[in-house]
């Protein structure tokens, strides 16, 4: 069952001077095992559209539904909501607060009453390259890539469904996006439903996600990626897409209809 928004807006700061519209009638349906990449400058509402999506935030209009529970309904209980849709929010470092790692880690699951298994966390620290010795350590030990693997795993061990990323990349060396990106991926692989905010889609052009774009919190485009690629260079850049050159050769591809070629750089 998916994700729905219908006809979904959200004002901040409600009748006070500070009222600010941060989404204007957003409808978008995100099925199981989707890859999504919400893009759109800073300001546009993608951090506002992924709170709406776990009933941190309601919408004042419309609805969210997730899997056939709307996030308004005052008999849904919001806790099996957010059990089903993890979210790691921009900077997730900045909220350490256990003594060690594995502390840090199996917080969330025991909030939602889950029982941890252990081989899964050992396999997701494989993934991201963390040794398993690590788990004793103290959080704020750790570089800042590592504590932003740290804090994925966390949200990752009560075993969300749908992930949200609000901008997961930010701030890392290339290294550390590239093994966040192999996560992502694997969580595809898994079946999981992956939706990240992003500047950095280059890397993603492999997965052909599907993209929503937003602007002044309306949607400005959705659908394929293809589709999305092909869009003058001044709606991406106006969007803040990062272009470097794997995107703009694979663009290059696409514009001359070579299919084939595009394929194959993707896949570099
Ligand atoms: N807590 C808040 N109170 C008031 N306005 C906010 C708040 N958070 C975000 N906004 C405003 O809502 C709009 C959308 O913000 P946001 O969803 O954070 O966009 P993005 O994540 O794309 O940068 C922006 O104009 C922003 O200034
Ligand atoms: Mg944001």
């Amino acid at each position: 069952m998916p994700i729905i928004l219908q006809n979904t807006s959200f004002t901040y700061a409600i009748n006070t001077p500070f009222q600010k519209k941060a989404l204007e009638n957003i409808n978008l349906e995100i099925n199981k095992g989707e890859l999504w990449l919400l893009v759109g400058h800073t300001g546009s509402g993608k951090t506002t559209l992924m709170s709406l999506m776990n009933g941190l935030l309601l919408p004042q209009e419309g609805n969210v539904i997730v899997e056939g529970m709307s996030t308004k309904d005052k008999k849904v209980n919001i806790k099996e909501i957010r059990k089903k849709i993890g979210i790691v929010f921009q900077y997730p470092e900045s909220q350490f607060f256990q003594p060690t790692i594995k502390d840090e880690i199996i917080f969330a699951p025991k909030n939602f009453n889950y029982e941890i298994n252990e081989e899964m966390l050992k396999y997701y620290l494989e993934l991201v390259n963390l040794p398993e010795s690590y788990l004793e350590k103290n959080p704020f030990e750790l570089s800042g890539g590592e504590m932003r693997k740290v804090a994925i795993i966390s949200v990752l061990s009560y075993n969300p469904d749908y992930i949200i990323f609000d901008e997961p990349t930010v701030g890392l060396d290339y290294t550390t996006k590239k093994s966040i990106f192999n996560l992502i991926k694997e969580l595809l692989n898994l079946g999981k439903t992956v939706i990240l905010s992003t500047h950095w889609i280059n890397e993603f052009v492999s997965l052909k996600p599907n993209i929503l774009m937003l602007k002044n919190g309306e949607i400005s485009f959705k659908g394929e990626f293809d589709d999305f690629a092909l869009l003058d260079d001044k709606v991406l850049l106006e969007a803040g897409i990062v272009f470097d050159e794997k995107l703009k050769l694979y663009r290059c591809a696409l514009k001359k209809g070579k299919i084939d070629f595009a394929q194959k750089i993707s896949l570099l």
